[in-house]
């Protein structure tokens, strides 16, 4: 691990202790009151109706794996290096007693066999962690099997970007679309360096891995909105705040790694 990201997961550990503060609220959005996104569930339908084998990259608070799970998934192994993250996730899941395990563990070079996955589900915050996006994108394609699925739905990349006035968008001038990396200033991952992949770069590196492209849509709402009633204007239809892509693995490849 080198010393950026060594120095990210320090950030992630500290903001991480919010899973565990809030341990019965996640508790009970994964018992059933929190699911994914509707569109999430159209565009993985085909995929969940097969009860599926996931891997959750960057699992986070974990509670999107109780709902794969009710939508279908038969089991999900969710990875994210944060110990405490894991580790609550964990806690959660045989609590509620669904088939989900966590391991603490760094993306890429996530710690399972090679074509083990029907899907590998990932985002939410997820992408712009990865510092390296073709070793990423070679790992999804490593695990998942001959014809089984990369769904993603995460921030868009120009989200950097936006302000966050109330009266009308206006663009950040310390930020370029097309700048390698910044440091986040907002929770949780305030102080982390995250690094930025253009919508082009991000494509390229799946198509690179070998995968096929299904969906790639953009979406205007954010995925994710301050607790506390913040707004702003670029969050109100104009601009791209999310997106989703499924991809998948030829039913013909052999491994990459
Ligand atoms: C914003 S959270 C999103 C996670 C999840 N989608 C959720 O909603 O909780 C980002 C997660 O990525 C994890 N993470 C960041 N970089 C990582 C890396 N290189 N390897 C593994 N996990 C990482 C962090 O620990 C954190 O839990």
């Amino acid at each position: 691990m080198d010393e950026v990201v060594r120095g990210n997961r320090v950030v992630w550990e500290q903001a991480s202790t919010k899973h565990v503060r809030e341990y019965d609220e996640l508790l009970e959005q994964a018992r059933g009151g929190a699911d994914l996104f509707p569109r999430e569930l159209e565009l993985l339908g085909p995929v969940l109706a097969g009860g599926p084998t996931v891997v959750h990259f960057q699992s986070g608070h974990g509670v999107d794996d109780p709902a794969l799970v009710r939508a279908g998934a038969r089991v999900v192994v969710g990875i994210d290096y944060s110990v405490v993250a894991a580790g609550a996730a964990q806690r959660r899941a045989t609590e509620i007693g669904t088939p989900c395990r966590y391991v603490a563990a760094e993306v890429p070079g996530v710690p399972v066999r090679d074509e083990c996955a029907d899907l590998v589900y990932t985002g939410k915050g997820a992408v712009i962690w990865m510092r390296d996006i073709d070793a990423w994108a070679r790992d999804v394609a490593r695990v998942l099997r001959p014809g089984g699925s990369l769904f993603v739905y995460d921030a868009h990349p120009a989200v950097p970007l936006w302000t966050w006035d109330e009266d009308e968008p206006r663009i950040r001038p310390d930020r370029s679309y097309f700048a390698e990396s910044h440091v986040n200033d907002t929770f949780p991952g305030d102080g982390a360096r995250e690094w930025q992949w253009t919508l082009g770069q991000f494509v390229t590196a799946v198509s690179r891995a070998g995968l096929q492209l299904d969906v790639l849509e953009e979406y205007a709402e954010p995925f994710w909105r301050p607790g506390d009633g913040t707004t702003a204007a670029a969050w109100s239809g104009r601009l791209p705040n999310a997106y989703a892509l499924l991809a998948h693995k030829n039913a013909s490849s052999a491994a990459s790694s």
